[in-house]
């Protein structure tokens, strides 16, 4: 078993539970007579549970019951497992309340705690998984017990892949209703080890670009109260120490299973301790727990590495490609798809789109995804949204007639929805004004000119899934591709109760997830690619339902270069919505050769955002080559170790990264030279995660090079004359 429990460790620590996985260890305390549940450790695997010294709990004057005349220098230092709010640790706190007086103040010491092995299921959430053999589960109930509130801190131990995953369930245990203000998933207490922290910022077009920034005194968070995780700032936040590089240094990450508001911060407190914490964020949160009831807080994955961000990336890749990505699709290659929307936008008809499968089934793409624009009056982006019956002078002969046509040429077809909105200009909201997130009297913010659909009622939920489900039942539908367009904004709910208008959120978040889980179990056989603006819902919750997520609607090679490091940071490159478009391209009007474009898509699903009728000759003939590629590398790019090689947003000149077999037989890595310069040499890249003792051939050249060569001594990249130019490495073993 990776959990262990051990009983009086020392005078002051009754019991302390140590987890386990093949590299790392985390380690928690139960302290003095009123059983304070401490940090003690979490890091690299440590042989020993003796830690009693580290929670400097002798230290004069922080024993709580033997100094209780400054009980507060305790509470404001003591490394906390989960602290909460007011009662004298100033730090950032996980969880508040409001009990029927107005108070806000509690404290959760440890009562009891179970082993199981195996992981159990989130109500209503998703989350990580694995079998009885993979992994094993401490649950960890405390109390206040003032209020009778119990929260039950849920461990998960992943032995094999390094990674522990939490959640909190918070129950009212006692007899009053309480209101959650607050309720965080995680908290890491630990010393300073000179930190900085990484975390994902952007915008539209601009998602997940990395940050790092020094851990100062004081408190740096990332957050989204936007209803969604947002292109502005990501679910992920690590702490690395000073100059860690993609091999060396430690690391401490956090990613949310979570698609809704979420904060994560970390905090220098005057002692040089440092707190890290995650969770949903407590802006307009406010949850009624009746006495009896439950809410159960998303969960957060944790990862250690002592080798550097590599490390970190490699342990994320693997665990959700193996305990969090489902279905279907989850292991196997995807369709090549061609999508309509950079071709057309809302200018099409049945007979553009069978002109543009045919044309593409003939250069071997296997699915088209119809965007946008087919159903209701939706002739632009101001109309028509939760009007979801097929347009029939756009799509004549109607949709199975289409479908059939797509699939004579022998490709799948796939469509698009915006489930969660309605338009103003909609016979759904003519009939159900009320069906909209609205503060009422209150003139609606609009954002691209639509509403979002409250789907914290049972009856809006019922009738989204009915009027999608409707529409898959209705033909060979094999693909969707879930856009949600918006944040939310007027948050207010027609049927929820004065006292539970701060669950809309969080409930909102969770028709999401029903109506996903519902397509997913009614559709098991549906590729499902969700979407958001681009890539503003790329966040763990949302790879639960759906196997693949568009990265961006900026398709631009060299800025999808950005784009797909930071989300490749976490996130395998399996799940990276990736296709080649038109130039100049349609965001930042760049000409890039056609050749990188099919380079830089590679390393994510693969597919076409173009009308291919129209496309240049000489780029149309590269297309066959690009699918031959496709077929030959992916297996390697959906299952390999992702090495990163040189960051294009660090050195602004080039970018190479590469993907390696699990057995280092094969790798691929890809080179581009975004701006040449003048008068260098070739450029010699370090190649990573070879196998030293390999003998390797490069695919196209004479001769072959060892591991050790290319990773120590480096490999020549003659310089390519212009600009974004890109090359391939195709590694094989000799
Ligand atoms: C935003 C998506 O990211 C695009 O790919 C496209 O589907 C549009 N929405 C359609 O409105």
């Amino acid at each position: 078993m990776s959990i262990a429990c051990y009983e009086n460790l020392s005078e002051n620590i009754v019991k302390s539970f140590k987890l386990d996985t093949k590299n790392t260890s985390y380690v928690i305390g139960v302290v003095d007579e009123e059983q304070f549940l401490g940090h003690m450790y979490y890091g690299a695997r440590l042989n020993d549970y003796h830690l009693a010294h580290i929670l400097r709990i002798n230290e004069a004057p922080f024993v709580p019951t033997k100094n209780n005349r400054d009980r507060g220098s305790f509470l404001d230092s003591f490394p906390m497992e989960y602290p909460a709010h007011g009662l004298g640790d100033y730090r950032e706190d996980c969880i508040r309340i409001e009990t029927k007086t107005g108070n806000m103040g509690l404290s959760m010491n440890y009562i009891s705690h179970k082993i199981t092995s195996g992981k159990p299921a989130l109500a209503g959430l998703p989350a990580t998984f694995g079998t009885e053999d993979e992994c094993s589960s401490l649950e960890i109930l405390c109390e206040d017990s003032h209020t009778g509130l119990q929260a039950a801190l849920l461990y998960t131990v992943f032995e094999d892949v390094d990674i522990i995953t939490r959640s909190v369930r918070v129950i009212n245990a006692g007899k009053d209703t309480v209101y959650l203000t607050k309720v965080f998933s995680a908290c890491l207490d630990m010393d300073n080890k000179d930190f900085e922290a990484i975390s994902l910022h952007g915008s539209w077009a601009r998602e997940r670009c990395i940050q790092k920034t020094p851990v100062g005194h004081g408190k740096f968070s990332v957050e989204s109260t936007r209803g969604k995780s947002s292109h502005q700032d990501h679910p992920f936040m690590a702490i690395q120490t000073k100059g860690t590089t993609q091999e060396c240094g430690e690391v401490y990450a956090m990613n949310f299973v979570y698609s809704g508001n979420f904060k994560a911060m970390v905090q220098n407190d005057q002692f040089d301790q440092i707190r890290m914490v995650m969770g949903i964020h407590p802006d307009g949160f406010k949850w009624k727990l009746n006495p009896g009831s439950e809410f159960q807080a998303p969960e957060v994955v944790m990862v250690y590495s002592d080798e550097g961000l590599g490390k970190m990336t490699r342990t994320f890749h693997d665990f959700y490609r193996n305990h969090l990505i489902r279905g279907e699709y989850k292991d196997k290659k995807r369709p090549i798809l061609i999508n309509n929307w950079e071709a057309t936008y809302f200018d099409f008809n049945t007979e553009k789109l069978i002109a543009i499968a045919k044309q593409a089934s003939e250069l071997g793409i296997e699915m088209l995804v119809m965007d946008d624009g087919w159903f209701g009056n939706r002739c632009d982006d101001n109309r028509a949204l939760g009007d979801w019956i097929v347009n029939e002078e756009k799509i004549s002969g109607g949709l199975k007639y289409l479908v059939d046509e797509v699939n004579k040429l022998g490709m799948k077809f796939g469509i698009w929805f915006e489930p969660e909105m309605i338009s103003p200009d909609s016979d759904l909201y003519r009939a159900h004004p009320d069906w909209a997130i609205a503060i009422p009297g209150r003139v609606g913010t609009r954002s691209r000119n639509q509403y979002v659909l409250d789907l914290s009622r049972r009856d809006v939920l019922d009738y989204t899934y009915e009027s999608i489900a409707k529409i898959l039942r209705s033909a060979n539908i094999e693909y969707v591709k879930w856009d949600m367009n918006r944040e939310l904004t007027d948050l207010g709910s027609a049927v929820l109760p004065t006292d539970q208008m701060g669950e809309l959120y969080h409930r909102y978040v969770l028709g999401v997830y029903e109506l996903q889980d519902r397509m997913m179990k009614e559709f098991p056989y549906l590729l499902v690619e969700n979407c958001s603006g681009g890539g503003a819902r790329f966040d763990p919750g949302m790879l639960y339902y759906s196997p693949q997520i568009w990265s961006s609607d900026d398709t631009d090679a060299v800025e999808r270069l950005r784009i797909q490091e930071g989300t490749a940071l976490i996130y395998p490159l399996s799940a990276m919505g990736a296709h080649v478009s038109d130039c100049p391209n349609h965001t930042v009007g760049r000409v890039t050769p056609f050749e990188t474009r099919g380079y830089v898509a590679l390393a994510g699903t693969f597919g076409y955002e173009l009308d291919v009728t129209k496309i240049p000759a000489e780029d149309r003939a590269m297309i066959p080559e690009q699918v031959a590629m496709y077929h030959k590398y992916n297996d390697l790019v959906r299952e390999g170790d992702y090495y990163r090689i040189a960051s294009y947003s660090e050195n602004n000149y080039y970018d190479c990264y590469g993907v390696v077999s699990k057995d280092k037989k094969e790798a691929l890595f890809t080179f581009v030279q975004v701006i040449n310069r003048a008068n260098y040499h070739s450029r010699r890249i370090f190649l990573k995660g070879l196998d030293p003792e390999k003998r390797y051939a490069i695919e196209g050249e004479e001769g072959t090079y060892t591991g050790d060569v290319l990773m120590k001594a480096g490999y020549l990249i003659q310089n390519p004359w212009g600009d974004f130019k890109g090359r391939l490495i195709h590694l094989t073993e000799a």
